[in-house]
């Protein structure tokens, strides 16, 4: 299958910066359509950002939101729904993050609700799992991702509709980036977890996350079971981004 090469741009720049890079990824892959080979393309800019990006992305790269909302509509003062997303010719949607499970308490069950609701839309969410360091350390790391993905997991849950990213929580933004062996190990779990637990879970894509950078990218690709990257850091420059396309 081919690679989902993700940018999860945050809480990051300018709508002019937003759209630069927009323009950069574009003509990047552009001089090298090559890299359209092997991998699929995908931004998620901040939501007041989804709209001027989306004009000038092509049918190359694909537009995700950050977060949705669990409800479908109505009173819900600085939320952005499903729909919206949708509305925005958002293909993707970004759920549970590590950043929002640890600043907004986000709990697998309201990540599901979200997860409903994306589907509903026809948005593929993105379902973000992860352990901490101490749990790493105490050697439940298979143990809190498994719970994580079995509550997480919405009806329907298929290789159309989600995406894993596995991101260690130590991993992000932090420069230390998990082993080959431990990545592969983890894969290789959540892989056996989809199979049991969504349609076509063979097929399901995996992606790792945490300080992904052009130098790293060769390696971590050729792990089985990792389907692409959910890049945070390196995907604010164009030529980092598709520098981790280009390692694999
Ligand atoms: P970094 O690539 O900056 O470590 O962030 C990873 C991430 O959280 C992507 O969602």
């Amino acid at each position: 299958m081919k690679k989902l090469i993700a940018g999860n741009w945050k809480m990051n720049g300018s709508m002019e910066n937003a759209l630069n890079l927009a323009k950069d990824v574009v003509a990047g892959i552009q001089e090298n359509t090559q890299l359209l080979e092997n991998n699929d393309f995908l931004v998620c800019p901040p939501a007041l950002h989804l709209a001027p990006v989306r004009t000038e992305l092509t049918s190359a790269v694909s537009l995700g939101g950050q977060d949705c909302s669990p409800f479908d509509k109505g009173a819900y003062t600085g939320d952005v729904s499903a729909a919206m997303l949708n509305d925005m010719k958002c293909d993707y949607v970004i759920l549970g993050h590590s950043e929002r499970r640890q600043y907004y308490c986000e709990s697998n069950m309201l990540i599901k609700q979200k997860a409903e609701m994306a589907l509903e839309q026809g948005l593929k969410a993105i379902i973000c799992v992860g352990e901490t360091e101490g749990e790493r350390e105490e050697g439940r790391e298979q143990e809190v991702v498994g719970q994580q993905l079995l509550e997480s997991l919405p009806e329907g849950a298929s290789a159309d509709t989600i995406v894993i990213a596995y991101e260690p929580v130590w991993a992000i933004g932090t420069g230390k980036v998990a082993t080959t062996d431990d990545i592969a190990a983890m894969h290789a779990y959540i892989r056996a977890q989809l199979k049991s637990n969504a349609k076509d879970g063979d097929k399901v894509r995996i992606l790792y996350g945490g300080s992904v950078k052009p130098t790293n990218a060769a390696e971590i690709f050729a792990v089985e079971d990792v389907n692409g990257a959910l890049i945070g850091g390196a995907s604010l420059q164009a030529h980092d981004f598709l520098g981790i396309a280009q390692a694999g």
